[in-house]
């Protein structure tokens, strides 16, 4: 029978609003029968709930271990991105880790962010897989462009062309989003996200008021703030690891850009202490090769700038290292300090001429084109517009402020890796202005200190917990959130580098984020703990992205179980990264 689109539509949307709460259907996993998994329906279009289209929200649980009676409900995790598949991230390792780290008292749950993964629909770029390999292998892994000449003026032509040629390129793939238009592409922002968080707790405990108990890091702390904003009165036990900034991702991504790079240079000096206190037989850039300084950050500077008019060819022939290659690898790996002791003995070769084991990573972390290239596109590239519907609009950003804000940041955080961290800024300048109808609150209800009076009033309390040199996620933008939310949070931190708390164990701050997830204990003032995993040593074993992890000092059996469970989370990252 012929019915007209609006009107089934509008009679859909009459069901569905006086519709229960969803219910949810758990199955053991198809991957991993251990684990359960289950798949939401939520409105696509919140802003108007009554057209009936429907997104799919996989998710996955890890069940508590201790019996029913003391289980203390459901703990929600995100690994970040934006884009990041949270689902296997809890089935590659978080699941189990944040449990052992929790006693067992919480079912752990991952679910897709709307847009990626498993989700429905999906933020894809291109129709097929063929083309989206083909789009994500043309995209420059950094700008062409070395940090050693920026004092150089005749350099500058070249620095210009450089960014303009990478602009360019970054900008091809934002209009190729653009056209293709996903159903998902203005229905996934980080307004929709929280909205399918509140949606998920309510069906997993079967009430309308259930609270959220969770643990985001990296972007998965901007869903953590815009939830406390939008559903103040759901907040459970929250743990932000590893803060980006909420207000600056409310802006164009100029106002990011110079978070990027706060606490690179620290982190570079932690790579340079870490490998001088360890000596040649744990780290192989610990000498200088010839009659180079032996300062590490310099001998970057200049291999990064040797690359750009000699590039090292790989003895394949396949490729050669050249200064976007090397920029991007040292920019991707700095954030993991785990994988210090492989990456700088690749490091270390291309200093003496050898590409082959930097290539080595690189070959054995590269994607495999689809077996099949007409099998629909896979979403792998929604991180970008993800990150440009949660911006401001974007293009009234010029390629001239590109150029001068990323020499102005370098030379004032001296730090030689911003070129690897520019495809947010041009894509998102070359992205519509269109943005989803469901505005994000950003950081409003933070600025104007609203959440923090209905956190205090209600008596609810927020971990912040980051790295003092997070190469990423810079302290200050944790100490920024701190300020916003004065008696409703506490900040605790770790010393040294890595992006967010668990990419190198702390004994001490693990046990604070267990207190507060347990019993909702939280410091009385901020505390600042030391690292209990080593970076370099001669025992660890320095030819894999990998390897066990040693610690320093003798730590009792349950506070080893905290450490490995800390490691066990950041292999998770690693597996989906
Ligand atoms: C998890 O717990 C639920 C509820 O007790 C149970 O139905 C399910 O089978 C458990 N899943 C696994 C994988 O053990
Ligand atoms: C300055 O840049 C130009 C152009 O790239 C180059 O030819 C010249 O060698 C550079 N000068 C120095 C001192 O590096
Ligand atoms: C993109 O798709 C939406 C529906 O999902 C439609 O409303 C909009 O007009 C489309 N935009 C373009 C530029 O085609
Ligand atoms: C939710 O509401 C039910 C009954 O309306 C109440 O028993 C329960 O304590 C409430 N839970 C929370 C977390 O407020
Ligand atoms: C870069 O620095 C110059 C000189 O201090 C200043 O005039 C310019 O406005 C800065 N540009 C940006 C985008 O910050
Ligand atoms: C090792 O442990 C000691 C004390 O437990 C601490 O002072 C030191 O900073 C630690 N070193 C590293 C590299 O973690
Ligand atoms: C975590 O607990 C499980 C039991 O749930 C145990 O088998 C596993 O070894 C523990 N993981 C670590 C890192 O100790």
């Amino acid at each position: 029978m012929f019915m007209p689109s609006f009107l089934r539509f509008y009679l859909v949307g009459c069901l569905q609003l006086t519709t229960t709460l969803a219910s949810l259907q758990w199955s053991p996993c198809a991957s991993n029968p251990a684990f359960d998994c289950a798949t939401l329906e939520v409105p696509l279009e919140y802003a108007d709930p009554g057209n009936g289209a429907l997104a799919y929200i996989p998710l996955t649980r890890f069940n508590a271990t201790v019996p029913a009676s003391q289980r203390k409900g459901s703990l929600l995790t995100n690994p970040g991105g934006p884009g990041a598949p949270g689902t296997s991230f809890v089935l590659n390792g978080a699941g189990e880790g944040i449990s052992n780290i929790t006693a067992g008292l919480y079912d752990i749950i991952g679910w897709d962010p709307r847009g990626v993964g498993s989700a429905q629909p999906l933020l894809q770029c291109f129709a097929t897989g063929g083309e989206e390999y083909a789009a994500s292998s043309a995209l420059p892994a950094a700008a062409e462009i070395a940090y050693g000449q920026f004092r150089n003026q005749s350099y500058l032509p070249f620095y210009n062309s450089a960014l303009q040629e990478f602009d360019a390129a970054v900008g091809k793939l934002a209009n190729a989003c653009a056209k293709y238009n996903s159903s998902a592409l203005y229905t996934s922002s980080t307004a929709y996200v929280v909205r399918d968080m509140a949606a998920i707790v309510d069906a997993l405990e079967g009430t309308n008021n259930a609270t959220l108990n969770y643990w985001g890091f990296s972007y998965g702390t901007v869903f953590g703030v815009e939830f406390i904003q939008t559903y103040p009165d759901k907040v459970g036990k929250i743990v932000l690891d590893g803060v980006f900034d909420a207000a600056a991702n409310a802006e164009a991504y100029t106002s990011q850009l110079p978070n990027d790079q706060l606490s690179v240079r620290d982190a570079i000096r932690d790579l340079e202490s870490f490998c001088g206190q360890v000596g040649a037989t744990g780290c192989a850039l610990s000498t200088a090769p010839g009659d180079l300084t032996p300062d590490l950050t310099t001998r970057l500077v200049k291999l990064q700038e040797s690359l750009s008019t000699r590039p090292i060819a790989v003895s394949d022939g396949s490729f050669a290292i050249t200064t976007r290659i090397f920029s991007a690898f040292v920019w991707s790996f700095l954030r993991v300090p785990t994988t210090w002791p492989l990456i700088a003995s690749a490091v270390g070769a291309l200093e003496k001429g050898d590409g082959n084991p930097m290539a080595a990573i690189l070959k054995a972390s590269a994607a495999d084109p689809p077996t099949n290239p007409r099998a629909p596109a896979t979403g792998s590239l929604a991180e970008w517009p993800l990150q440009c519907v949660d911006n401001a609009p974007s293009s009234a950003v010029t390629l001239a402020d590109v150029t001068s804000l990323v020499f102005n940041i370098s030379l004032t955080e001296d730090t030689p890796l911003l070129n690897a961290g520019l495809t947010p800024l041009s894509f998102c300048r070359h992205f519509p202005d269109t943005r989803p109808k469901l505005p994000n609150l950003g950081a409003s209800n933070l600025i104007n200190m609203k959440a923090n009076s209905v956190l205090t009033e209600q008596g609810t309390h927020v971990l912040i917990v980051n790295p003092l040199h997070d190469p990423v996620t810079p302290l200050a933008s944790a100490q920024r959130l701190h300020s916003w939310l004065p008696t409703s949070s506490q900040l605790v931190t770790r010393r040294g580098p890595g992006h967010t708390t668990i990419s190198l164990a702390s004994v001490g701050l693990v046990e604070t984020i267990r207190g507060y997830l347990l019993d909702g204990h939280l410091p009385a003032t901020e505390e600042v703990h030391d690292l209990s995993q080593l970076v370099f040593s001669p025992e660890i074993q320095a030819d894999t992205l990998t390897p066990a992890a040693v610690f320093n000092g003798t730590y009792s059996d349950a506070e080893m179980l905290l450490l490995q469970s800390t490691y066990q989370i950041l292999l998770a990252f690693l597996s989906i990264a």
